[in-house]
């Protein structure tokens, strides 16, 4: 009996695994179509306002059918539910927007590689704002993080200060949004799918009045038609796939966060950014230097050693 309980124990474990590890393969694969189809888009129509904001009404949509149709059960909250949201949809707003609008001034690559420095702008916050200390190797490993991100931002051959401080802000939003939702999804009967999902409906309610106000239905119209006529009819299904995956992605990610600690989501999300990295520089044919290379491998292998040293 004593050996049957291991064997099971063994087989839940390696079950677990497996659910994560597809978790993660999917979330990567399905961030790395947003990332691409997201780039094409601004490529040919440079309005992140509309587009970040199109993405979170794509999701809120699919989610509202998908309650009112019961292939998804709806959940049940109250007022205090949405309340403790609130913060979280504010960080999750200034991220998307800031992310986006890095990713229509500079490569995809830029922005990634910048946004791998996540983890260290984490233990910023965590020890000025919330106190906590850490173990000197934890703050040894933020020196290649820091150091690998400075050097890719200082050789980049497309510099542009908006995009190089969307990706900065976006990684300062991120960090609290990813500690509020733990926090608010811990012991909550909403699980990581109806979470996110609320989370794009509220994100949407505070992001539309700020696209209009920065953008603006008559800008859109015009670039809208000057993209339709330069790409042709399927630039709808572009605008389409970057909606509907960035949804996608990000819903599988809080799927996993609901399975994993904030660490090991922060080291996963990293290391989708080396997928997405690799395949935006082959497709949108990204030059790149040597050193400015060097410096993006610098900066993840820290985020190796952040994590090893947090374990
Ligand atoms: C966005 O548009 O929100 C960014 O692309 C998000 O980036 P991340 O989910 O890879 O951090």
């Amino acid at each position: 009996p004593l050996d049957l309980s291991i064997d099971e124990e063994t087989t839940s474990e390696a079950a677990k695994r497996l659910k994560i590890g597809i978790y993660f393969a999917t979330w990567w694969g399905l961030n790395v179509v947003f990332n691409i189809y997201n780039k094409k888009v601004l490529n040919a129509f440079p309005y992140p306002w509309l587009t970040s904001t199109l993405s979170l009404a794509a999701g809120s949509l699919m989610m509202l059918l998908s309650w009112g149709s019961r292939i998804v059960e709806p959940p049940k909250t109250d007022f205090d539910f949405w309340k403790s949201l609130l913060p979280v949809a504010v960080a999750h707003t200034i991220g998307h927007v800031a992310a986006t609008v890095s990713m229509s001034k500079v490569a995809v690559s830029f922005t990634h590689i910048i946004k791998s420095a996540e983890p260290a702008f984490s233990v910023l916050v965590s020890r000025f704002l919330l106190g906590e200390s850490f173990p000197m190797p934890v703050y040894f490993s933020l020196l290649p993080i820091v150091g690998g991100c400075a050097l890719t931002a200082a050789t980049e051959l497309n510099f542009n200060m908006i995009g190089f401080m969307g990706a900065m802000i976006s990684n300062l939003a991120f960090v609290f949004r990813n500690i509020f939702s733990k926090k608010g999804m811990k012991g909550k009967s909403v699980g990581g799918m109806n979470y996110y999902a609320c989370l794009s409906l509220l994100s949407l309610a505070l992001l539309t009045p700020f696209a209009i106000a920065v953008e603006g239905p008559r800008m859109w119209a015009a670039g809208w038609q000057q993209a339709v006529s330069q790409i042709g009819p399927q630039f709808v299904w572009w605008v389409a796939a970057q909606s509907i995956f960035y949804h996608l992605y990000n819903q599988v990610s809080y799927m996993s966060l609901d399975q994993i600690t904030p660490l090991t989501f922060s080291v996963g999300n990293t290391m989708k950014r080396i997928s997405v990295i690799v395949s935006s520089i082959i497709i949108f044919q990204t030059p790149i230097q040597p050193v400015n290379a060097l410096g993006a491998a610098i900066a993840i292998l820290g985020t190796f050693l952040y994590s090893q040293a947090k374990m």
